[in-house]
């Protein structure tokens, strides 16, 4: 398949986006930036169309998708009934990185929702992907739009190393506000609970519907505890190294991965390093490289999967990283670096 590359890096172009929104009407896929990761969009009432998904990113039959809105209207819609919080929340964060699970309509098909009789709703906020998905029939299915396994891409150029043949499009928006996807909160039951956390923390749900739930699954250092997101589950993205995160007071964290750099290297080990602009210098010999600085948290999460992808590239047997704990973002940081690093953390 040829993959066509719009550019939107210095502003929406009416022309690709009628363009985009032809292939999604047709049963196409369309790779295009959000404010947290890019998604790869189909259309999400067509179930053939949202098939080609699965296929294109290798992704199980089961794990179900976001159906992605551009007006608050098109969710009455698609869902059984719209919950007095759901309407709050919405008021409050949509456009924005929260995805809400309702009870699915017959409107939207099993094969879009992974045989789930919810679905997962989200609006985002970036002119790019509200004015696509209108173009597309105002009901896109996007998950991130990475090879299933690999970190969600955070820039074009990670969706085409990913996805390039596999596509009809990719709408090159430049690289993403956030960095990682969004909130996931489940509405469907007694007390909203969060299935994933992002950039709209269980604090700031709190201020807007009182008591909100973390998923028991998220929180447990082992499996014995299945997370309620479907995606949670599956064997997810894991660097080429063996990651560790080395936590503890900032001077003590840099002199263990001091000590542990000079032990590799001494065996010949290529070692890398995640720090920050404040401790980068202080790390002697090792591949380092700054997340960016600890007092900017959205830098960091910008940040995480395109270091990882790095790190890749490169012939690096073991990664050492700090643990990056910041106030508001860092439950959704550290769950993204902890799955990666298999749970391994040392604390010093
Ligand atoms: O920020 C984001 O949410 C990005 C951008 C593209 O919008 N999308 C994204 O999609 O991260 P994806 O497919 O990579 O992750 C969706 C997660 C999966 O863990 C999936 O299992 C879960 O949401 N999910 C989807 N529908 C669900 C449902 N009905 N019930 C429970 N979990 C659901
Ligand atoms: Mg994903």
């Amino acid at each position: 398949m040829k993959t066509i590359i719009e550019d939107m890096t210095t502003g929406i172009q009416a022309a690709g986006i009628a363009r985009a929104g032809k292939i999604l009407r047709n049963g196409g896929l369309v790779a295009f930036p959000t404010e947290t990761v890019y998604g790869l969009g189909a259309n999400a009432l067509d179930e053939k169309a949202a098939a080609k998904i699965y296929a294109a990113k290798g992704r199980p039959s089961d794990n179900p998708l976001i159906v992605h809105i551009a007006e608050t209207e098109a969710l009455e819609e698609i869902v059984v009934q719209v919950p007095e919080a759901a309407r709050q929340l919405a008021r409050a964060f949509w456009p924005g990185p929260l995805t809400m699970i309702f009870r699915k309509n017959d409107r939207v098909p099993y094969g879009t929702t992974g045989g789930l009789d919810t679905v997962a709703v989200r609006m985002p906020d970036h002119e790019i992907a509200r004015e696509m998905i209108r173009a597309g029939g105002g009901y896109i299915a996007a998950p991130s739009a990475n090879t299933s396994g690999r970190p969600s891409p955070t820039t074009a150029a990670h969706v085409a190393d990913d996805l390039w043949g596999r596509i009809d499009m990719i709408i090159d928006g430049g690289s993403v506000g956030i960095g990682l996807e969004s909130t996931i909160v489940d509405l469907s039951g007694e007390t909203p609970v969060i299935l994933r956390p992002g950039y709209i923390n269980q604090e700031m749900l709190q201020s807007v519907i009182g008591t909100v739930e973390m998923d028991k699954g998220l929180i447990a250092a082992d499996s014995s505890v299945r997370p309620k997101a479907p995606g949670m589950k599956y064997k997810h993205y894991a660097p080429k190294a063996e990651l560790v995160i080395i936590e503890g007071k900032a001077g003590t964290v840099v002199d263990k991965i001091n000590k542990l750099i000079a032990e590799g290297e001494k065996k010949g080990e290529m070692i890398g390093v995640i720090g920050t602009d404040e401790t980068r210098d202080a790390y002697r010999g090792g591949i380092v490289k700054s997340i960016g600085s600890i007092h900017e948290e959205l830098t960091i999460s910008q940040h995480l999967y395109g270091i990882l992808r790095e790190f890749d590239e490169l012939a690096v047997t073991k990664i050492y990283s700090e643990a990056f704990d910041t106030p508001k973002m860092g439950q959704a940081i550290m769950n993204r670096l902890i799955k990666a690093a298999g749970h391994q953390i040392w604390k010093v």
